[in-house]
């Protein structure tokens, strides 16, 4: 099976990153990373990537006026790395109709909340100040509004008693680690299917009989 081509883009420390690099390194999914991109040119992630041997690429939002021009630049990094799927992983810009349009359907997310409790930013610290006694992370595909788009995967962690933001997004980490991979892999295997606001998935193929 071809391996899926993913593009990932990131802003902060990359533990995600790191995530996707090992489980790629022992073909528990089967996918390579084409290449990573930074807006941030001191994201450890891009340390992550050079010393995986990664194509990296850093593209600070700030040497352009408008977000579209940032946004063309990215998309046309993603396209000649001939990316199958656009992972992103702690990228803090906002992904707009110039991604989606290039790559329809093929943009994921991760976000350390239960959608659709909780999105945009601080989400832990939300989450403990509303009193919820689980939170966790969800993957999604990326559509036009901020968080919203069809949920792929889901985790539940306890917030438990005393908790600050730190501890809760360490417990959270955790569970994205396993759970970015997995939904990656399930894209790999083309058993995602989006249904209106629902995202179906397939059962996995059985071996054949001879
Ligand atoms: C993660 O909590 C992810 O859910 C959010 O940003 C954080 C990135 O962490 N979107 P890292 O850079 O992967 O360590």
């Amino acid at each position: 099976m071809k391996k899926l081509r993913l593009g990932v883009l990131a802003s902060g420390g990359g533990t995600n990153l790191q995530a996707i690099i090992d489980r790629c390194a022992d073909n528990s999914i089967s996918a390579e990373i084409a290449i990573v991109i930074c807006n941030n040119p001191d994201a450890g992630a891009l340390d992550r990537a050079e010393k995986a041997g990664i194509k990296t690429c850093c593209i600070n939002h700030r040497d352009f006026e408008k977000r579209a021009a940032f946004d063309h630049k990215v998309v046309q990094q993603l396209q000649e790395a001939e990316v199958d799927l656009v992972v992103l992983a702690g990228f803090m810009r906002i992904v707009g109709s110039i991604f989606l349009e290039a790559f329809p359907q093929r943009v994921i997310n991760i976000h350390p909340a239960l959608l659709p409790a909780f999105p945009g930013l601080h989400v832990q610290q939300q989450a403990i100040d509303y009193g919820a006694r689980f939170s966790g992370c969800t993957v999604h595909f990326v559509d036009i509004g901020v968080d919203t788009g069809p949920i792929i995967l889901q985790a539940t962690v306890p917030v438990l008693e005393g908790d600050s933001a730190d501890d809760l997004a360490a417990r959270i980490l955790v569970e994205e680690h396993k759970l970015y991979p997995q939904a990656i892999q399930l894209f790999a295997e083309d058993r995602l299917r989006i249904e209106g606001r629902k995202v179906k998935i397939l059962p996995a193929a059985t071996e054949l009989s001879p």
